[in-house]
C-alpha cells in the first residue's frame, strides 16, 4: 500500500515534480507574465479584442494568448491567461484599464459601508468566463504541460479596491489599517472568502496548481504582514482542495519584498514559495529547509543585458540555489523551479527570454 496517488497523464509533469519536491531530470522553468506586452503576437491579439478585459472574456482569444509564449519557448508550464483584479470587478467595483495609467477602478471602497454591501461572487457566473478560459486551455494543452490558475492575495487585491488603482505609499488603506482595522479586517475576510471560491473553481476547471500573488504585502511592517496579509493567505490554502484528477494540487505563494517571512509562509501549508531577486535562494532554501519548494528568482531587469550577461546570471540563480541545497537531499529532488523574481516588463525583447530559457534548458 501506497499514499501516492496514480498521477492522470501529463507529457512533462517536471514543473509538478518539483513542486512537491520530487526527483527531476532538469530544474523547470516558466515565467511570470509569459503570455504579454512583450510579444509582438500577444499585441496583435490584443488589438483584435479590443480591450484588455474584451480580451480576458473571450474565451478563444484568452486561450490564444496563453499559448503563444508555449510555440516560442520550451517552458514547463502554462499559466492561465486573466488577470488578479477580475474578482473586485466582478464584485462591481467596475474596472478599466487606462492607458499610461494602468487598472482603475470606478467604484473603490473606502468606508464600512462599501465595505459591508461586498458579496462573495460566484465563480460560475460573473466569473464564468474565467472558468471558460481555463477549460479552453486545458483542452488545448492536451496533457503537454501543466496550466497554472492564479489569484492575487486579499491584502494585494485590497491596495487596488481601496486607493482605486495603482498607488506608491497605499495611504488610503493605510489610513484605515491603522485608524480602522476592525473594518479593513471586514474587507479581507470578503475577498479571503472570494479568493477561496475562485481558486477552487479554478481547480474544479482543470488548473493543476496555483499561485497566490501578494505583489504588495512586502509594503507591510513585520507584524501588520502577518495580520492582514499573511493570515489570510494561509485561510486560504488551508480551505483548498489538495487533489484533483488523483494528482496533489500544489500552491505557491509569492510576496513581493517577503524575503524576511519565508519560514512563516512555509508553515502555512503551502507547496511551494515564489523569491524576488532581492533574497539569496541558498538562504531562502537554508531557512525553510526541506518544508517547500521555491521559484525564481532573477531580476527582470538581466533580459536588458546581452546574451553573455543573461547566460551568466541564469548560472548565478541556478547555482545560488544549490549552494543552500543539504547533503542529505538527493541529488534531483531539490525542489527548486527557475523563474523571475517579479513579472517579465513590456519593453523585454523575446530574443532575451529565448537565451534564459535555453540557458536553464541546458544549466539547470
Ligand atoms: O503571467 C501571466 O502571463 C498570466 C497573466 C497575468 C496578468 N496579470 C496579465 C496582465 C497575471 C498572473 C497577472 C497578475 C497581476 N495583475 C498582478 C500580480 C503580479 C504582479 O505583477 O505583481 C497584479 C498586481 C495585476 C494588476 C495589473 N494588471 C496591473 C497593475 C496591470 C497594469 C500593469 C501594466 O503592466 O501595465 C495589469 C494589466 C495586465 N495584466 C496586463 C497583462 C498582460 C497588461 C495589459 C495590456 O495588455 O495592456
Amino acid at each position: 500500500m501506497t499514499t501516492e496517488t496514480t498521477p492522470s497523464p501529463l507529457k512533462n509533469d517536471r514543473f509538478l515534480r518539483a513542486l512537491l519536491r520530487e526527483e527531476v531530470d532538469r530544474t523547470p522553468m516558466w515565467m511570470m507574465r509569459q503570455a504579454g506586452r512583450y510579444l509582438p503576437e500577444y499585441r496583435k491579439t490584443r488589438e483584435q479584442a479590443g480591450s484588455f478585459m474584451d480580451l480576458c472574456r473571450n474565451t478563444e482569444l484568452a486561450c490564444e494568448v496563453t499559448m503563444q509564449p508555449l510555440r516560442r519557448y520550451p517552458v514547463d508550464a502554462a499559466i492561465l491567461f486573466s488577470d488578479i483584479l477580475t474578482i473586485p470587478d466582478a464584485m462591481g467595483l467596475g474596472l478599466r484599464f487606462v492607458a499610461g495609467e494602468g487598472p482603475v477602478f470606478d467604484n473603490p471602497v473606502r468606508d464600512k459601508a462599501a465595505i459591508e454591501k461586498l458579496g462573495v461572487p460566484d465563480p460560475e457566473d460573473e466569473l464564468k468566463y474565467v472558468m471558460d478560459a481555463v477549460r479552453a486551455i486545458r483542452k488545448e494543452l492536451d496533457g503537454s504541460i501543466p496550466l497554472i490558475g492564479f489569484a492575487g492575495s486579499p491584502w494585494t487585491l485590497a491596495t487596488y479596491m481601496v486607493e482605486g488603482g495603482p498607488s506608491k505609499d497605499f495611504a488610503r488603506l493605510k489610513a484605515m489599517m491603522y485608524s480602522d482595522p476592525a473594518t479593513l479586517h471586514t474587507l479581507l475576510s470578503t475577498v479571503a472568502k472570494s479568493v477561496t471560491s475562485y481558486l477552487r473553481a479554478q481547480i474544479a476547471a482543470g488548473a493543476q496548481a496555483v499561485q497566490i500573488f501578494d505583489s504588495w504585502g512586502g509594503a507591510l511592517s513585520d507584524e501588520n504582514y502577518r495580520e492582514f496579509s499573511l493570515n489570510y493567505m494561509q485561510q486560504i490554502v488551508s480551505e483548498l482542495p489538495r487533489e484533483a484528477d488523483g494528482r496533489r494540487v500544489p500552491v505557491i505563494l509569492f510576496t513581493k519584498g517577503g524575503g524576511q517571512w519565508l519560514e512563516d509562509m512555509a508553515d502555512t501549508g503551502a507547496d511551494a514559495l515564489g523569491i524576488d531577486w532581492t533574497t539569496n535562494l541558498g538562504n531562502a532554501r537554508r531557512l525553510v529547509g526541506d518544508k517547500v519548494a521555491l521559484q525564481g528568482n532573477m531580476d527582470p531587469c538581466v533580459l536588458y543585458a546581452g546574451e553573455a550577461a543573461i547566460r551568466s546570471e541564469v548560472r548565478k540563480v541556478i547555482d545560488s540555489f544549490a549552494s543552500g541545497v543539504h547533503l542529505s537531499i538527493e541529488p534531483g529532488k531539490t525542489g527548486h523551479i527557475f523563474n523571475l523574481g517579479h513579472g517579465i516588463h513590456p519593453g523585454i525583447k523575446p530574443e532575451a527570454v529565448e537565451v534564459m530559457f535555453d540557458e536553464v534548458a541546458k544549466y539547470g
